[in-house]
C-alpha cells in the first residue's frame, strides 16, 4: 500500500510500505545472528542496514571471542563467569552472565560449523588465547580462553553470519538508514521507518517485532577505534520513544589505540606476550597489576597508562603516549597470530614492530550501556513494582544493555555477547510471532511524527554545519568525559554539549539532492550522537563513586552501599532514574562484591 504525507514539511513524501513479521535494524553479529534464528524458523524477516552488511562493525573485531574450551589451559564456564562478573565492577547482572557464559562454548562450535575459519592448534583443535582479566579457579592464574581467527575474528564471524543468512533467505534491505520506530497508543512497537540512501526515498517497514542492534556509538569521542558508522543511532531512536538509556557513563577506553590517531590494536598483542613500558623502559602494569599486569582488565590498564602519562613518564618528544613492545615476539608469531595489526602498525606508524616498540595510547572504544534488555532480548522499562516489556521490541549487541559488562568489558566478551543475545531475541521472537499472528493497526500519528523528523532536513537556508559541530562535540566529550572524571569538569561537559546540541537547530544541509545524499545521513546520525552524549555525561556527573571504566578522581572508591545500581537516563527532562543490580545468577550462588585487585 502507498500513500502520501503532505502535511508538514518542505517537499511532499510519499511514502511506500512493506511488512514482515520480523524486522532487525542493524546487520553487525548480533543483527544477523537474530536474523539467522528467525530465518531458519521460516519467520519473514527484514534486515536494515545503513552500510552492505560485511561493513558492519563486528568485521573490525579482532582478538577474539571468549569460551571455557580449556583447548589450551584448564577452563570452564563458571570460572568465566566469576572473571566477567569481578570484569563488571560487580554490576553486571549475575543473571545474564551466566547464561552467558554457560552458552558459550556451544554458540563457539556452532560458528565453528556455521564456517568460522577459526585458527588451529597442533592438534587441530580451536586456538585459544589468554586476554585481561581472564583466570583460572576464581582469581588464580591466567587462562587462555579466548577464540581467535588471527587478529581478525570479528571478519571471519561477520562473513560467516552473512553468507549463512544469504541461505536461509533472509530479505536483505543494505544502504537503508533507520530514522525512528514507529509505536502505538498501547506501547507496541510496529516496525521503524527507513530510507534508502540511494534514491533518498523513505520505506515504512511494519514488522510485529522490531530488533534493534545498531552497535555503539564510538564516533562521540575523536579518538576512538569505531567506524565511522558507529553513531548510536538505535540507542538515539530509542530515548525518543521514550526508552531510557542503561548504565551510559560506563564507556570503555581500549589501552591500546595507536597513538593519536586511535585505531586498534588487540589485546591479543598482550595475550601472545607483549607488554608496555614507558619513557624509563620499565613495565609499569607490574605497579598497578602485580599479578595480572599487562593482561589486568581494561579500565585498569588504561587508567595505568594515562596515569603514567600524566605524571610524566610518557614517550615520545611531547610525553603523550607509552610503548607497546612487540618485537620479542618474533616475525613468525606476529605474521601468524597478529597479520591485521602488524599491518596497522607498518601502514599508519611506518614501524616495524618486529623492530621496534609501538607508540600507543587509550582510545575510545566500547559502549557498555545501552537499551535496557533481559536475558531474552526483550526490552524492558521499569515499573511502579518492577519492570515491563515494551511490546514487539527487542535489542542486542553494544546498542543493549542487557547487562553482562557492567562498569567494565572484558575483551573477548563482545562478540560473545552478540552472539548469545543475538539468538536468544531469535527464539523470543519466534515464540512471541506464534503469540501475535497478526499485524496490529499502524498508528499513523507516529508515522506522521517520524516524517517529520525527516523533513526537518529538508528546511533550506545558510546554517551551522554538520562536520564543525560533530568535531566539537567529538573534542568536548573527549576533553570532559575521558578516562578521569571530576563533579566540576563533568558539570563543564553538560554545559558544553547542551550548548552544542542547541545549535543543532541552526544547522542547514547545502546539499538537498535525494540521491546517495550522505550530508543527510550524517545530520541525523549527529542528532544521535547528541542525545547519547547528553546521557553520557549526565549520567557520569551524577554518579558519585569510581566503578570500572568511571574514574572519578573527586570520589576514588567503589560505594556499594549507594552506588550499586543501574542507571537509566531519560530524554524527556533528562531525568535519570535507578535499578537494582540483579546479584541472583539462575543457578549457582551468587558472587557478592568484594574488593577487586588484579
Ligand atoms: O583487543 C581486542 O581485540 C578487542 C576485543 C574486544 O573488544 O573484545
Amino acid at each position: 500500500m502507498d500513500g502520501t504525507v503532505t502535511d508538514v514539511g518542505v517537499q511532499p513524501v510519499t511514502l511506500a510500505r512493506r511488512q514482515f513479521d520480523s524486522l532487525v535494524i542493524g546487520a553487525g553479529g548480533g543483527g544477523l545472528r537474530a536474523a539467522l534464528q528467525l530465518a531458519t524458523a521460516d519467520a519473514n524477516v527484514a534486515v536494515v542496514s545503513k552500510v552492505f552488511p560485511t561493513r558492519s562493525h563486528t568485521v573490525a573485531a579482532q582478538g577474539g571471542i571468549n569460551a571455557a574450551l580449556a583447548n589450551v589451559l584448564p577452563d570452564n564456564w563458571h570460572w568465566h563467569m566469576y572473571d566477567t562478573i569481578k570484569g563488571s565492577d560487580y554490576l553486571g547482572d549475575q543473571d545474564a552472565i551466566e547464561y552467558m557464559c554457560r552458552s558459550a562454548s556451544h554458540l563457539v562450535y556452532e560458528l565453528e560449523h556455521a564456517g568460522v575459519p577459526f585458527s588451529r592448534l597442533d592438534d587441530g583443535k580451536i586456538y585459544q588465547r589468554p586476554f585481561g582479566g581472564q583466570s583460572q579457579n576464581f582469581g588464580g592464574e591466567q587462562a587462555a580462553r579466548t577464540c581467535a581467527a588471527a587478529d581478525r575474528t570479528g571478519h571471519a564471524m561477520l562473513h560467516t553470519l552473512y553468507q549463512q543468512n544469504i541461505h536461509a533467505k533472509t530479505h536483505f534491505f543494505d544502504e537503508y538508514f533507520a530514522i525512528d520506530l514507529i509505536k502505538d497508543d498501547e506501547g507496541f512497537v510496529l516496525g521503524a521507518l527507513v530510507l534508502e540512501i540511494e534514491t533518498g526515498k523513505p520505506l515504512l517497514i511494519e514488522a510485529k517485532t522490531t530488533l534493534i542492534a545498531t552497535g555503539g556509538a564510538g564516533q562521540l569521542f575523536r579518538t576512538n577505534t569505531n567506524a565511522r558508522i558507529n553513531t548510536g543511532d538505535g540507542m538515539g531512536m530509542a530515548l525518543r520513544a521514550g526508552i531510557p538509556l542503561q548504565d551510559m557513563e560506563f564507556f570503555q577506553f581500549h589501552p591500546t589505540g595507536v597513538a593519536g590517531r586511535g585505531m586498534l590494536l588487540t589485546e591479543g598483542a598482550r595475550g601472545e606476550g607483549g607488554y608496555l613500558i614507558n619513557k624509563d623502559g620499565e613495565r609499569f602494569m607490574e605497579r598497578y597489576a602485580p599479578h595480572a599486569k599487562d593482561l589486568a582488565s581494561r579500565d585498569v590498564v588504561s587508567r595505568a597508562i594515562s596515569t603514567e602519562v600524566r605524571e610524566g613518564r610518557g614517550c615520545g618528544p611531547d610525553g603523550e603516549y607509552v610503548l607497546l613492545k612487540l618485537d620479542h615476539l618474533g616475525r613468525d608469531v606476529l605474521q601468524k597470530r597478529l597479520p591485521g595489526i602488524s599491518d596497522t602498525i607498518r601502514t599508519f606508524l611506518h614501524i616495524d614492530p618486529a623492530e621496534e616498540p609501538v607508540p600507543v595510547f587509550p582510545t575510545a572504544h566500547y559502549t557498555m550501556g545501552g537499551i535496557p534488555t533481559n536475558r531474552h532480548g526483550q526490552v524492558v522499562v521499569p515499573i511502579d513494582q518492577g519492570e515491563e516489556v515494551i511490546p514487539g521490541l527487542y535489542a542486542a549487541g553494544e546498542c543493549a544493555c542487557v547487562s553482562v559488562h557492567g562498569a567494565n568489558r572484558l575483551g573477548g566478551n563482545s562478540l560473545l555477547d552478540i552472539v548469545v543475545f543475538g539468538r536468544a531475541a531469535g527464539n523470543d521472537i519466534i515464540e512471541y510471532l506464534s503469540n501475535n499472528r497478526y499485524h496490529r493497526r499502524l498508528d499513523e500519528a507516529s508515522v506522521d511524527k517520524a516524517v517529520d523528523h525527516l523533513q526537518r532536513w529538508d528546511l533550506q537556508g545558510e546554517g551551522e554545519s554538520v562536520a564543525n559541530l560533530r568535531n566539537e562535540l567529538q573534542l568536548t566529550m573527549e576533553k570532559y568525559c575521558g578516562v578521569f572524571r571530576t563533579e566540576v569538569v563533568l558539570a563543564e561537559g553538560i554545559e558544553k554539549v547542551l550548548e552544542l546540541q542547541q545549535r543543532m537547530a541552526d544547522v542547514r544541509l547545502q546539499d538537498h539532492s535525494r540521491i546517495f545524499n550522505t550530508a543527510r545521513i550524517e545530520a541525523m546520525e549527529l542528532e544521535n550522537l547528541f542525545d547519547i552524549a547528553v546521557a553520557t555525561v549526565v549520567s557520569a556527573h551524577a554518579r558519585q563513586e569510581s566503578r570500572g571504566a568511571h574514574s572519578r578522581i573527586d570520589y576514588p572508591e567503589r560505594d556499594d552501599v549507594h552506588w550499586l545500581k543501574h542507571s537509566l537516563y531519560y530524554k524527556r527532562d533528562r531525568r535519570l532514574d535507578y535499578k537494582p543490580v540483579t546479584l541472583k545468577p539462575i543457578s549457582v550462588e551468587s558472587f557478592p562484591p568484594k574488593e577487586r585487585v588484579y
